[in-house]
């Protein structure tokens, strides 16, 4: 009989409890600052953007905090997802290692994101929050709260990064269908959008603007609006570990034990969300998984980024928080990866690097895509450009145990398809994408305009 290759729990094993890695982080948790004094941010300064239970959960000290039922009952559309074996990868590389990954590419908007939009929905609703805003790069995230907001009859208005909302018209419509509102970033809608266009009325816009854009408007909305991030901050992150904590018990279906956790890094969420719950039974149980996180050469913040205080936007009206950064004002590089191109990094997930807990690498466009299509050709699923990312070192691991002679077991997020990425793939396969690594100097200079905050970094 051939070997299984499915890994699949029932609906009853869908995690009750998300899990809260700040109960058991060895390193102390780092202030949130205010924007505008400097000044840790008290509940209530938040309480503008955000419902008092996401405030609460992300300042949580409990290592484990309930599953609401009616977000659970959204989450069993898709999950418990699949774990899968890839044989016929683990072929292609003739390699002794073996490969597996857990495949949250098939919840309905086809990546990660709703694990934590349902919920985040979920909360603004029982909140009495009419409205959400939010900014999209991709269009992953956006299409992820347009399902949430539609489920739980909330409005939803969505600042789409510029250069995404030309390039991806699919995804705008497919938030179109979910009943949200969608406006290409920068827009005339918003103070700071007025600012940036007067500057250069051609900006193509980026992640920290488009942020800055909807924190501004649920910031002047006189409560009717709040703001929904995607990624970066703990009760985010801490909602994205079902997928962690349902591999685990796939892992144990399977009969093996990760050596090596694989996941790319934008805002740093999939990633988490996978390895949190393995970092958890590396601190406690005894276990000796490496972690690894992924991240394009185009927007390198972990690997070549500064470990301090920055904003988490362009206009600095979003909180500081100490995380790896290429600088508030970073001007990606109109790389393929949309997902990939934030400035900086969870500040726990930073956190956890500097500490040593995780490791970070950094690959280049062209042998993502490589990685890509030879995952493509071997399982059959077309990975996100983002997804490809952890593809490509999952690769690396597997023809590095092939030129050691060892068995290793390789678990990687695939965090999303690229169903809606197929322009990008157009680029690589016409023999036209190039690979692109941020310059140092650039680096440097964004460095000057970090806010000058005293406190030990
Ligand atoms: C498919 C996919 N993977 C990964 C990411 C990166 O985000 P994060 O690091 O928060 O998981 C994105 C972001 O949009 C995405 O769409």
């Amino acid at each position: 009989m051939s070997e299984q290759t499915r890994f699949l729990l029932s609906q009853s094993d869908l995690p009750k409890s998300w899990y809260n890695v700040m109960a058991d982080s060895p390193v102390p948790p780092t202030p949130v600052l205010h924007p505008g004094t400097f000044e840790p941010v008290t509940p209530d300064f938040l309480s503008v953007l955000f419902p008092m239970e996401l405030i609460m959960q992300e300042i949580a000290t409990d290592a484990y905090i309930d599953i609401p039922e009616e977000v659970r009952d959204i989450y069993k559309l898709y999950r418990p997802t699949p774990l899968i074996r890839a044989t016929r990868l683990e072929k292609a590389l003739d390699t002794p290692a073996h490969i597996y990954f857990k495949n949250e590419s098939v919840s309905p908007t086809g990546s990660h994101k709703p694990n934590t939009a349902i919920a985040q929905a979920f909360y603004n609703k029982a909140a009495g929050t009419k409205a959400l805003t939010t900014e999209t790069g991709a269009g992953q995230w956006g299409s992820a709260l347009s399902l949430a907001c539609n489920f739980f009859g909330l409005d939803l208005e969505v600042y789409m990064v510029k250069v995404s909302y030309q390039q991806k018209p699919y995804r705008r419509i497919m938030m179109q269908t979910y009943g949200a509102e969608i406006y290409a970033s920068p827009t005339d809608r918003t103070q700071f959008g007025r600012i940036i266009l007067e500057k250069d009325p051609d900006c193509s816009g980026s992640l920290g603007i488009a942020i800055s854009e909807a924190v501004e408007v649920a910031a002047t909305s006189e409560g009717r609006k709040k703001y929904s991030l995607g990624s970066v901050l703990n009760h985010v992150l801490m909602h994205q570990t079902v997928i962690g904590e349902e591999a685990l018990k796939q892992m144990d279906l399977a009969g093996e034990y990760p050596d090596v956790v694989i996941g790319c890094v934008g805002g740093g969420s999939n990633f988490a969300g996978l390895a949190y719950p393995f970092l958890r039974q590396n601190l406690k149980d005894g276990q000796r998984a490496r972690l690894v996180a992924v991240e394009p050469t185009a927007t390198p913040s972990i690997t070549k980024g500064a470990y301090t205080f920055d904003y988490g936007d362009t206009a600095k009206m979003a909180p500081i928080v100490k995380m790896h950064t290429l600088g508030h004002d970073f001007v990606p590089p109109a790389i393929h990866a949309g997902g990939l191109r934030y400035h900086g990094m969870a500040p726990s997930l930073s956190a956890f690097c500097d500490a040593g807990l995780i490791d970070a690498v950094s690959v280049k466009q062209r042998a993502t895509f490589e990685a890509a299509v030879t995952f493509a050709k071997a399982e059959g699923i077309i990975p996100a450009p983002e997804t490809a990312h952890a593809i490509r070192v999952a690769i690396d691991e597997a023809l590095d145990a092939k030129a050691k002679g060892e068995k290793r077991v390789i678990l990687f997020n695939f965090s999303g398809h690229g169903h809606f990425d197929l322009a990008a793939y157009d680029v690589y396969l016409s023999g036209k994408l190039e690979d692109y690594e941020y310059p140092a100097e650039a680096i440097q200079a964004a460095m000057e305009n970090l806010p000058q905050v005293k406190m030990p970094v």
